[in-house]
């Protein structure tokens, strides 16, 4: 199995160009085929995830013209037929199918979503939603068909502000009869995209962005093209790194406004940046003080930085504390980073964390558990002493385009062996 490897230490400077975001590209994908002409997206990241939506597509045999970080959809020749497992299971977003496949036919045949096995991450809030649009769920065996003889706009109250349920509704609800209001809805920048993606279409959409979106539903979706917003949660990553071995090294291509929890925490342990308009720069890296996160929906402290963060807690002066709140198993990378030499310690209920710092990490093999797991290890072996080698690096491939080229372009020694 190809692994990474890493020779820590050097330091970083120059430019990293971020890409499309991740989480917004792998509902446009899906949400492409409720267009009755041709969509086109553009900044689309080179990521494994993309891949395997395409091949969905293929599967469904719609029309497919991909060319470097744009692609071009036409589903008019689309055939609704049952999505297999080994397709469904690949990527937690194929779930996307479901709204978009029952806001186009009425009728979806899949199975359930695969995806980081960070928690539980059940599906009853998306499928509560579909139901209040008029639809019936028959599932066997993680096997779901999902229909409906009509769809009807409707108000939908969520209990958790899942960023997945909404875009699945708002999916699904773009073409029923009527005005669809959901409430409680989650806000973060991808949603937005989605939104925007559908409103370019000709769809009906006001509100993406708060808790309160309402769509009132349309026949017709018509071509157009629309560019993916950047990846917040990449940009975060690398300019947790930026800070810890960075000399002048720039974050470009961003969206700052989107980064405002984690820059605020940054700042408050002592990193001293520079923030232009769409980048960010870290001079050199400083001595750092504890301190503590509480993760929580947009515009809160994303959870799919904390598992970075930890990392980032090791080279701080004190203790600094992780409270995870969204998923309910997303400390796995701390026992790998334990075994470079990190001081942890894990609540009994798995919901907090308390990282010692600084603490010197050495390089060895580390094995990496999840997408956001694994990059918690790729930045610490770039800080660590000597060499270290990760596995399962297919976790990382499916979220960060291009990162080892990215990386050895400002100076890292890593490769894929
Ligand atoms: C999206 O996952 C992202 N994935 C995740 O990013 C991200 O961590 C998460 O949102 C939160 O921001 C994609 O966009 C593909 P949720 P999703 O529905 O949609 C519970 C990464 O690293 N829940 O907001 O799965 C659920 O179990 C990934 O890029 C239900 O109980 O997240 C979780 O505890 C990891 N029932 C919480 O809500 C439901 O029907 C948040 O889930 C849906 C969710």
């Amino acid at each position: 199995m190809p692994r990474i490897r890493i020779e820590g230490g050097h330091k970083l400077s120059g430019t990293i160009p971020i890409s499309g975001a991740k989480n917004s590209v792998v509902a446009l994908i899906p949400a492409a085929i409720l267009c009755d002409e041709t969509a086109t997206i553009s900044n689309v990241p080179d990521i494994t995830d993309v891949d395997d939506l395409e091949n969905i597509l293929i599967h469904l045999n719609a029309k497919i013209n991909r060319t470097t970080g744009k692609v071009e959809i036409n589903s008019s020749d689309i055939i609704n037929k049952e999505i297999t497992s080994e397709l469904s299971k690949k990527l937690r977003a194929s779930y996307y199918f479901m709204g978009a496949l029952l806001g186009k036919f009425k009728k979806v045949d899949m199975y359930f979503p695969g995806g980081c096995s960070i928690g539980e991450r059940p599906i009853n809030l998306h499928l509560k939603g579909f139901e209040a649009l008029g639809a019936r769920i028959t599932e066997e065996d993680n096997h779901f068909i999902i229909e409906a003889d009509s769809l009807k706009g409707n108000n939908i109250y969520l209990d958790f502000r899942s960023v997945g349920a909404t875009i699945n509704i708002m999916l699904a609800a773009v073409k029923a009869t009527g005005k669809t209001v959901i409430d409680n809805a989650a806000a973060e920048p991808e949603i937005v995209n989605v939104a925007t993606f559908l409103n370019n279409m000709g769809a009906k959409i006001k509100g993406a962005g708060t808790s309160t979106i309402t769509i009132t539903g349309v026949k017709h979706l018509h071509s157009c093209f629309h560019e993916v917003i950047p990846d917040r949660i990449e940009a975060g990553t690398y300019l947790i790194l930026a800070s810890l071995i960075g000399e002048n090294l720039k974050i470009d291509n961003i969206i700052p406004n989107h980064l405002e929890a984690l820059i605020a925490k940054l700042t408050e342990s002592g990193v001293d940046m520079e923030i232009g308009i769409d980048n960010i720069l870290v001079k050199e890296p400083k001595n750092y003080k504890s301190i503590n996160i509480k993760t929580l929906v947009y515009p809160g402290f994303a959870t799919d930085f904390q598992q970075i963060m930890a990392t980032y807690m090791t080279q701080c002066k004190g203790s600094s504390t992780i409270e995870e709140t969204i998923f309910e198993n997303r400390f796995q990378n701390l026992y790998e980073l334990e075994k470079m030499g990190a001081i942890i310690k894990v609540r009994k209920d798995n919901k907090k964390a308390t990282i010692k710092g600084k603490t010197k990490l050495v390089g060895t093999e580390v094995v990496s558990t999840d997408l956001r797991g694994g990059a918690s290890l790729v930045i610490a072996g770039l800080i660590a002493e000597g060499v270290t080698t990760i596995s399962n690096i297919s976790y990382i491939l499916r979220g960060y385009d291009k990162i080892i080229e990215k990386l050895t372009n400002v100076g890292a020694k890593i490769e894929i062996i």
